[in-house]
């Protein structure tokens, strides 16, 4: 069953609220330097909103494998039982780390596509590059080198390579990339974690980003896809596997051929709905912050659907929602 007509609307605000709940019960943790307590209120706030909406729905990117993760586990079935047979993307709390130390950019996450249509990414690194909206199809590529991609992109944007702004995770393994980039002339955006903001930062101005490079989760990759998917742009991921253990969990997940390049369509197709939720203030979001009168809190998301192009942002005033929690 496809979710067209009023029921779809439906889930359009119902994921706000999903991504809403996990934010705040998030943000109660923000700055207490415990990653595992701040995933851990997101996904129980998480799990619970969701299993409030009137879905049929899987996890397929999920906290992990079931006897690694108690909730939101790959395969887990969620919803009311009721409703569209939906697959699910999700990360209740995408950049734990950025969460525990009240740094920039921490959001929570989800994504759903008609059953089948998310890819099934194993818990592994991705490559991935990502370009914003209005460039043409293929401008980029992992298969091109950093320099080619970079003067691609300039020439498509009629700049020099001066000016292209290439967001980049701050890690070890990116030391050659960021040579390479600062060699070309470009300059580089290090990003400490968060790399779904960081793809989706490709598609605003305000941001400067220009392109985004360089490895990350796989499960992350596949939500920035389905969010490129809803408010343009294009993205490549290529799967890492760095030993057995990892290429047995592709397989696992039906994953035959190792080296292959997935497009954004490719990790996201159909009708897609992605949304998120500030938890930390960011470029793409404000995070939780109290109300005025200090009882309540106040979010900020946004919620896209591919099928129509329509981008919300909604800010939300909670006052006794979460009084109990
Ligand atoms: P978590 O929320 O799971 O901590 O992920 C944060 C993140 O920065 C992702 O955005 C990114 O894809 C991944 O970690 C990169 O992994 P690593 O920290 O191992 O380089």
């Amino acid at each position: 069953m496809s979710f067209v007509s009023n029921l779809d609307r439906l889930l359009v605000l119902d994921l706000v609220r999903v991504t809403e709940a996990a934010a705040v019960s998030a943000a109660k943790m923000v700055g207490r330097g415990d990653e595992k307590a701040a995933d851990a209120a997101a996904v129980d706030a998480m799990r619970r909103a969701l299993n409030k909406m009137d879905i049929q729905g899987r996890v397929v990117i999920g906290e992990g494998e079931r006897d690694e993760a108690p909730m939101l586990y790959i395969g887990e079935e969620v919803g009311s039982g009721n409703g569209p047979k939906v697959d699910i993307a999700l990360d209740p709390l995408e950049g734990t780390t950025i969460a525990a130390k009240a740094m920039q950019n921490s959001l929570a996450v989800i994504a759903i596509a008609e059953e089948g249509q998310l890819l099934n990414a194993p818990d592994v690194y991705m490559d991935k590059i990502a370009v914003g909206p209005g460039l043409k199809k293929g401008i980029v590529d992992l298969d091109m080198t950093t320099e080619e991609n970079i003067k691609a992109v300039a020439n498509a944007k009629g700049c020099s390579v001066h000016d292209i702004l290439v967001c980049v995770l701050d890690r070890p393994r990116h030391a050659k990339l960021i040579g390479e980039i600062r060699d070309v002339g470009a300059r580089v955006k290090l990003i400490g974690d968060g790399d779904v903001a960081g793809v989706i930062d490709t598609t605003n101005p305000e941001t400067s980003v220009d392109i985004y490079m360089g490895s990350g989760g796989a499960p992350e990759g596949v939500l920035a896809a389905a969010a490129l998917r809803c408010i343009g742009g294009q993205m490549q991921g290529r799967l890492i596997f760095r030993n057995d253990d990892e290429r047995a969990r592709a397989y696992k997940w039906g994953i035959t051929d190792l080296n292959r390049k997935y497009s954004t369509e490719e990790m996201a197709s159909g009708d897609v709905i992605f949304a998120a939720t500030g938890v930390t203030d960011g470029y793409l979001l404000r995070g939780v912050h109290k109300t005025v009168n200090g009882k309540g809190y106040t979010t900020e998301s946004v919620v896209m659907r591919s099928k129509t192009g329509t981008v919300r942002w909604v800010k939300g005033e909670h006052h006794n929602n979460y009084k109990k929690e």
